[in-house]
């Protein structure tokens, strides 16, 4: 306490000295955090995690059958590039490209909102930090 009080008091008197560097690293972190709620107010981040352990994560964890492993941000980036409604459409819809990716992920029970909250989910772990 001895030591750390006096800096305090410094720093409240010497203000712009103590602070001059702080305002570029807030900016950035303030506009990484506007992306990432972008994603967690447009979707439910819970429900997506809890469908996605349910019914993705048997190929996405690992990248079984050629899919993009989840948390793999340079497999990702390029598919994140498509846009999430392009993303979420064709989870729902499944597609072939190099691989097949199942309708629904093979479980025709799951709503629309709920594949989309795992594509957001899986968007999210798989985007740069
Ligand atoms: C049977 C394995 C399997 C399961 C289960 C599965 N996927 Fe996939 N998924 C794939 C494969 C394979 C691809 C890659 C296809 C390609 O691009 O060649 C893929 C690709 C994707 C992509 C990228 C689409 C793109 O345009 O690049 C998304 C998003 C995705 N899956 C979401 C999901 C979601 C959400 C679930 C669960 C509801 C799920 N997947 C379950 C195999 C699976």
């Amino acid at each position: 306490m001895k030591k750390i009080l006096p800096t305090t008091v410094l720093c409240g008197i010497f203000f712009i000295g103590c602070g001059g560097g702080a305002p570029e690293p807030a900016a950035e972190a303030s506009s990484k955090g506007a992306s990432e709620s972008a994603l967690a107010s447009q979707y439910d981040l819970a429900n997506g995690k809890e469908i996605y352990d349910a019914n993705c994560a048997g190929c996405h964890d690992e990248g079984i059958l050629g899919s993009p492993k989840t948390g793999d941000v340079n497999g990702w980036t390029v598919r994140i590039e498509q846009g999430m409604e392009t993303l979420i459409s064709k989870s729902i819809e499944g597609y072939t490209a190099e691989y097949s990716m199942p309708a629904r992920g093979g479980n025709d029970a799951l709503t629309d909102e709920e594949v989309a909250n795992s594509v957001a989910y899986m968007v999210e772990e798989s985007s740069a930090k």
